[in-house]
C-alpha cells in the first residue's frame, strides 16, 4: 500500500489550550479514512492542518518524500490537496458550468487566454458537462448557481474537487444541513471519489452509517487525541472506543 501522505507527532496549541496532542497518522493512496469523534474533538483543527489554514505548534506533515508542514494553503492545493464544502468556493452569480469551467481551467495550468487557444476551452468545456453529468446537475448547467438548492451546491462543490484534479479530498461534515432523503445521493457520489476517480478521501462525519458505508478505516478522535486508526469493525469493537462515546450516540 501507497501512503498518500504521512502526519508525524502533530500538535496544535491555540493560546494556551492543547487541541491537537502527538496524532502520528498513516493515510495510504485512495483510501477512503473516516474521522469521528465528539464535538470538539478536533476533527476541523486537524483538516485546518492538513489544509494549512493553520500551522501545527509542533510536529510534520509530510506528502510522499515532501515536508509541507510550513507550506501556504495555495502551495498545498497546487500540490493536489482539496478541501470542500466551504460555499466560498461557488462563484453564485455564475452559471454551474462556468464554476466547473474556471476550476478545470485553473487546473489545466494553461494561459486564460481563449480566443489564442480555442481547442482547448471546447474541450474543457466538454469536461465540465461531463462531470456535471457524473454529479447529476447536468440539466442545470445554465442556471445561476446562487440558486441551487442547498444539497444541489454540495454536488456541485464535489464537481469541482473533481475538475481541479486534487488527489487528497478532505471533507468536513458533508451531510450537515442536508435533509434526509438527499444523503444517500451525496453518499454514492462521495463513493465514486475513490472508487471511480482514485482519490484518497478524508471525511469527518457526524452519520455514523455514512462512515460505516463509505470508510475504509475510522480514526477516531477525542479531547485531541488519536484513540485509534482501525477497519470499522474493529473500531466499534474497540472497548476504550466504547468507553470514549459512554452517552454519545455511536
Ligand atoms: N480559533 C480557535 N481558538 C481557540 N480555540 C479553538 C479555535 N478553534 C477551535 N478551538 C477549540 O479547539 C477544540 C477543537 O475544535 P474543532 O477542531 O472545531 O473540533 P471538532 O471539529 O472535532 O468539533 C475545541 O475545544 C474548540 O473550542
Ligand atoms: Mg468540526
Amino acid at each position: 500500500m501507497t501512503s498518500a501522505f504521512s502526519i508525524e507527532d502533530l500538535s496544535l496549541s491555540i493560546g494556551g489550550a492543547l487541541i491537537l496532542e502527538g496524532i502520528t497518522l498513516d493515510v495510504n493512496e485512495n483510501e477512503t479514512l473516516g474521522i469521528i469523534g465528539p464535538n470538539g474533538a478536533g476533527k476541523t483543527s486537524l483538516f485546518n492542518l492538513l489544509s494549512g489554514i493553520r500551522k501545527p505548534t509542533r510536529g510534520k506533515i509530510r506528502l510522499g518524500p515532501t515536508d509541507i508542514t510550513h507550506m501556504s494553503v495555495h502551495r498545498r492545493a497546487q500540490l493536489g490537496i482539496a478541501r470542500t464544502f466551504q460555499t466560498s468556493s461557488i462563484f453564485t452569480n455564475l452559471t454551474l458550468l462556468e464554476n466547473v469551467r474556471i476550476a478545470a481551467q485553473a487546473a489545466s495550468g494553461k494561459s486564460m487566454n481563449f480566443t489564442r487557444n480555442a481547442y482547448k476551452f471546447e474541450e474543457i468545456v466538454a469536461q465540465s458537462y461531463e462531470l456535471l453529468d457524473h454529479v447529476g446537475l447536468k440539466t442545470q448547467a445554465l442556471q445561476r448557481a446562487g440558486s441551487l438548492s442547498h444539497g444541489d451546491k454540495r454536488l456541485l462543490e464535489i464537481a469541482l474537487v473533481l475538475a481541479s484534479k486534487a488527489k487528497i479530498v478532505l471533507l468536513d461534515e458533508p451531510m450537515a444541513g442536508m435533509s434526509v432523503e438527499n444523503v444517500p445521493a451525496l453518499v454514492e457520489i462521495i463513493r465514486t471519489l475513490a472508487t471511480v476517480h482514485k482519490k484518497t478521501v478524508l471525511i469527518v462525519e457526524h452519520h455514523m452509517e455514512v462512515i460505516l458505508g463509505l470508510a475504509d478505516r475510522i480514526a477516531v478522535l477525542n479531547y485531541g487525541e488519536l484513540l485509534v486508526c482501525d477497519t470499522p469493525d474493529a473500531v466499534i469493537a474497540n472497548p476504550i472506543v466504547q468507553s470514549a462515546y459512554l452517552g454519545v450516540n455511536l
